[in-house]
């Protein structure tokens, strides 16, 4: 573990809670707070135990609760039973939910479709027949590889409801990253689209998918379900490639839902670590979704008068938790947005809260960074040219908030009236873990604040001792929680080693580094491993640099992250090749070649931002890559650290003049 954390501004400005939202709050003023988290610190097992009580529909009910027996594969609430599916839309049909608007599904040209609870339920059902009809079964492995849709909810919802574990693959990855997921999990069924689209243009998925599958090693998969987005041409194997229409065409709109064990995995979702391959983060069914549920009702403070919209793509956690599952759980009407902020233009996010009449919006920093900037340049495009007045609460997500882009957000889109909700968590913890609640915590612009109740939240050095206020560590949890990580599929030892390794005493790594400052909010100063955080989307250095060595011109790559004002970092490239040293054009070149081959690879976002040409990298003379010094070099400082440990200090400048 490296230790590289800078120190932060401690930010002056505190906003108290908003009186309006304090009042009815579901954990309301910090005396709310804080009797909540001293019930959880007494008795934890009997704070979890109620709450999945009082929350969850169980058709068994649970006698254990937290079992700690094979710690750190820890098991929660591990004799009881339930749906997950059921308890997202089962339980909604026989009270008033059952005909309010579950979707309001905008497509990336503008057109809407809403969907109520009861017609969500019955297309569930009616896939969830139709997969059952194929002979798929509990505890089988589905890939979904959608776009944005009421399908995608519809899919993952089906497989829940037959207990099938889904693995969902964001729709900008790869053909490569999706054959490497398929063979990972062991799938037995794919579910995709023809085509998906994204800023007025298309981009094909099945073809994708085909591909993938042409890559061998996948014979388990014998069905793929395609939904119909576009009508576009796509190949087609009789036998193994279906019609999701098809699929579910004279099915019943009722499925009994698979009572599964509490500890059944519900998903499996690739994240990166710090070496190369992506790690299945797998999640059981109980302890998930009652986190998703009660971060929902605690954190959004969900009333069932709110139109909630969380931005996010199902392909990442947090469309996970806060678009299939937690909302639904909570019965509120959520926006699901096909496109991109920006088309037909940067005023479209905007637009869309005045026409849905958004009260709850969810979204990431790069996002408003880029549209700050957008706002800024073109009035037309500025939040204050649409009414926002719905807005209560305005949340944030996926990387560190800067105090400029928070007073921005707060200010334009919250009108000064909508706490801005700073949500650190992560694929792992499967829900929020620090936040600020709109009805209790006083804000501080770029602090996530204060750790939920349940949480025992810390940050600690190498040897596992807590560090003082003001002081950087590791941000660590000391206790298990329900819908925390269970392990890494199909590698348990990497699991261990990743989040818990031995020097820290049995505590969670978030693998963060923090700090808490004098009134003990945490400070998140970014990861303390080779992962970066473009746009808000994981990416592990190594990942990249294996990408790059696999092309038949590179000899070396390191790859390192340089801060980025739109996109948090961006990767750069330091590559040595086996020709010369290419110059001018040439190396225009082969630096285009050698981006479209990264995203051939893994997928655009891992494409790197600038790439540098050397003989060499610098390296000690145990011939280990300094990136610590390349992180310099690719800022385009000067190196004032002493190089007299590098066996090549002279490579230095020919790197930093590659630029
Ligand atoms: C990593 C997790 C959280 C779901 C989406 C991303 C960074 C996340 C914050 C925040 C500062 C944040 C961390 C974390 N991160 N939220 N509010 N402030 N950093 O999930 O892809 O698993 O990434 O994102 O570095 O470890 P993920």
């Amino acid at each position: 573990m490296s230790n590289e954390i800078e120190s932060v501004l401690i930010e002056n400005r505190v906003f108290p809670p908003f009186e309006n939202l304090v009042q009815g709050a579901a954990i309301s003023g910090m005396d709310g707070y804080r009797a909540l988290c001293e019930q959880a610190d007494k008795n934890p097992d009997e704070f979890w135990a109620s709450l999945a009580r009082e929350n969850l529909n169980w058709t068994k009910p649970f006698s254990t609760v937290l079992d700690e027996s094979e710690a750190p594969f820890y098991r929660w609430f591990g004799d009881g039973e339930l749906n997950v599916s059921a308890n997202c839309l089962d339980k909604h049909l026989d009270t008033p939910t059952a005909d309010k608007t579950a979707l309001i599904f905008e497509s990336d040209d503008g057109k809407v479709t809403k969907i109520t609870y009861r017609q969500l339920h019955a297309r569930v059902c009616e896939f969830a027949n139709g997969i059952k009809a194929l002979g798929h079964k509990t505890g089988e492995r589905a890939i979904i590889y959608m776009p944005m849709s009421i399908e995608a909810v519809v899919a993952m919802q089906a497989c829940a409801r037959l207990g099938i574990i889904h693995s969902v693959v964001f729709g900008g990855f790869s053909s490569k990253s999706l054959h490497e997921r398929t063979l990972d999990v062991g799938a037995t069924l794919i579910i995709t689209a023809d085509e998906q689209v994204r800023g007025g243009k298309t981009i094909p998925l099945k073809s994708a998918v085909d591909e993938a599958l042409g890559m061998g090693g996948c014979e388990a998969v014998n069905h793929v379900i395609v939904y119909k987005r576009t009508g576009g041409q796509v190949a087609w194997q009789e036998g193994r490639d279906l019609w999701m229409h098809d699929v579910a065409a004279n099915q019943s709109g009722d499925c009994t839902p698979v009572a599964v064990n509490a500890e059944h995995p519900l998903f499996i979702l690739y994240t990166s670590g710090s070496t190369g391959k992506p790690k299945g983060v797998q999640h059981a069914s109980a302890g998930f979704l009652l986190w998703a549920l009660m971060t929902v009702k605690w954190t959004f403070d969900a009333k069932d008068s709110d139109v909630f919209w969380c931005t996010a793509d199902v392909g990442w956690v947090t469309g996970h938790t806060y678009i299939t599952y937690g909302p639904l759980a909570a019965g509120l009407t959520q926006v699901v947005f096909e496109g991109v902020p920006t088309y037909p233009d940067a005023g479209r996010f905007w637009e869309m809260i005045q026409r849905h009449k958004v009260t709850v919006f969810y979204t990431a920093p790069t996002a408003i960074r880029s549209l700050t900037k957008a706002a800024e340049s073109s009035p037309d495009h500025h939040p204050r040219k649409y009414d926002m007045s719905s807005l209560r609460i305005i949340g944030s997500v996926g990387e560190p908030i800067n105090p400029e882009a928070w007073m921005w957000y707060f200010k334009n889109v919250g009108g000064e009236r909508c706490p801005v909700l700073d949500t650190w968590w992560q694929t792992e913890t499967g829900a929020h873990m620090i936040t600020p609640l709109p009805g209790a915590t006083p804000l501080k612009p770029g602090s996530c604040t204060l750790p939920l109740p349940g949480i025992a939240a810390a940050i600690v050095d190498e040897a596992g001792e807590e560090v003082g206020r003001g002081k950087g560590g590791f941000l660590v949890i000391k206790r298990p929680w329900p819908a925390m990580i269970r392990t890494i599929w199909g590698d348990p030892e990497r699991f261990k080693k990743s989040y818990f390794p031995p020097e820290l005493k049995g505590h969670y790594l978030a693998g963060d580094g923090a700090q808490r400052d004098q009134d003990d909010y945490f400070w998140i100063m970014g990861r303390i491993d080779d992962v970066l955080n473009v746009s808000g989307h994981r990416l592990g250095t190594m990942e990249v640099e294996s990408a790059l060595v696999s092309h038949e011109l590179v000899a070396e790559a390191a790859v390192v992250g340089r801060p980025d004002a739109t996109t948090g970092e961006a990767v750069v490239a330091f590559v040595v090749l086996k020709q010369a040293l290419p110059e001018g054009e040439e190396a225009a070149d082969i630096a285009r070649l050698l981006r479209a081959w990264v995203a051939k690879e893994i997928g655009p976002i891992a494409k790197p931002k600038d790439i540098r040409f050397g003989e060499n990298l610098p390296k000690t003379r145990s011939g280990k890559i300094m990136r610590r010094l390349l992180r310099v070099v690719a800022k385009g400082e000067a190196v004032t650290q002493d190089v007299s440990t590098l066996e090549n200090p002279a490579i230095l400048d020919q790197l930093s003049q590659a630029h």
